[in-house]
């Protein structure tokens, strides 16, 4: 066993899909989640996959005393990957108290409990968002992040400058902020995948849904911006390969690979792709049609955007595997697995 690591929000997309990643590199996970958007058959996709149940604690992870009791329980957790967030950019701007409280306090909580339980490592999930309207692509960790347009955005801002305070004031943390690009796909055995509460807000989801019949047609947002063919571009990042960057980085912390408490990086294939290339994509390794149409430009969409992941690729000696092919075979097999168990 290389150590005990608890996923906070494991029961999501990303965080299923790394809790298998981590269970395949030997790690132990004791999963934390509220299932305020996923379910607990999540759990039994991941056995299926794996071999191994992980511990599930349903708790959320506001609350303090939960947290606690949760850490006197399962003694000797090395590492920490905080999942746990809400991440609807449109919701956010409805709710902003909810995001700020929801998304800040959880991150707070596991830092001021990492101490106390002697928890070395933590990677939080942060996203390209930081980085706005960037001014050349692809784009490297030293870019300058530029004001969030949603209150989503800013969670992320601030949760990356709250772990830098935090760390700067002398915790025996170590961090790494990893910044995801477009998460899509599925695991290859379409035994887990993403569950989008209502109406997808985004373009997988909703592309695979439209092929399906569950959703008429699919809306482009703006075929009118300056690019090849006027649709935005994209970096978007196979979830299995995504996961794997996870394991690396706690692995790197846990093993003391890095001179500094706290590291930043990309997780991007490197490609930029527009949402006609990605739809096109599909149509071609699918072999499925999806209708569309193209209708105005969504506000507050970022133009275009990928990633420069050299430094992962380097440092941590990570690199997306999977092809956009292969990715939308997975997305499309994880929709037709959801017919089947009559989900959708
Ligand atoms: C957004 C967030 C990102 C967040 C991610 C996951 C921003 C700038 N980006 O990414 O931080 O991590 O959601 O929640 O806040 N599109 C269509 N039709 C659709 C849906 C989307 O054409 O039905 C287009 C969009 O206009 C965009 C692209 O597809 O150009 C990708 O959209 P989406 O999947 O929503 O992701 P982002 O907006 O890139």
């Amino acid at each position: 066993m290389k150590g005990k690591i608890l996923v906070a929000g494991g029961m999501g997309f990303i965080g299923s899909h790394t809790t298998v990643e981590l269970q395949n590199a030997g790690f132990e996970v004791v999963i934390v989640d509220n299932l305020s958007n996923s379910n607990i058959e999540v759990l039994d996709g991941i056995e299926r996959i794996t071999g191994i149940r992980p511990a599930f604690v349903e708790a959320d992870c506001t609350d303090m005393v939960a947290m606690r009791r949760l850490f006197d329980e399962h003694k000797g957790i090395n590492g920490i990957i905080d999942f746990a967030a809400s991440k609807a950019v449109g919701e956010s701007m409805q709710k902003p108290i909810m995001y700020y409280r929801n998304n800040l306090n959880i991150l707070l909580n596991l830092l001021e409990l990492m101490p106390e339980y002697g928890v070395k490592g933590f990677v939080f999930s942060s996203s390209c968002t930081v980085y706005g309207e960037p001014d050349h692509n692809p784009i490297t960790e030293d870019a300058p992040t530029k004001k969030a347009t949603s209150p989503y955005g800013a969670t992320k801002q601030v949760s990356e400058d709250i772990i830098a305070d935090v760390i700067r004031s002398g915790s025996p943390i170590k961090a790494i902020l990893l910044r995801y690009f477009n998460p899509i796909g599925a695991h290859p055995s379409a035994e887990i995948g993403e569950l989008p509460n209502g109406v997808p807000a985004n373009l997988v989801p909703y592309l695979t849904q439209t092929a399906i019949g569950v959703r008429k047609e699919l809306s482009i947002f703006g075929n009118d911006y300056d690019t090849p063919d006027g649709t935005c571009i994209r970096d978007f990042i196979n979830v299995v390969d995504l996961a794997k960057a996870h394991v690396v980085a706690l692995e790197r912390m846990l093993d003391n690979k890095s001179e500094e408490a706290l590291e930043v990086f990309n997780i991007g294939t490197g490609d930029g792709v527009s949402v006609q290339q990605l739809l096109d994509a599909f149509e071609r390794s699918t072999g499925v049609k999806v209708p569309h149409k193209y209708v105005a430009r969504r506000p507050g969409d970022i133009v275009k955007i990928w990633a420069d992941p050299k430094k992962a690729n380097e440092v941590l000696g990570w690199k997306a595997e999977a092809t956009l092919d292969d990715t939308m075979l997975s997305a499309w097999k994880w929709q037709q697995r959801l017919r089947e168990r009559g989900i959708m």
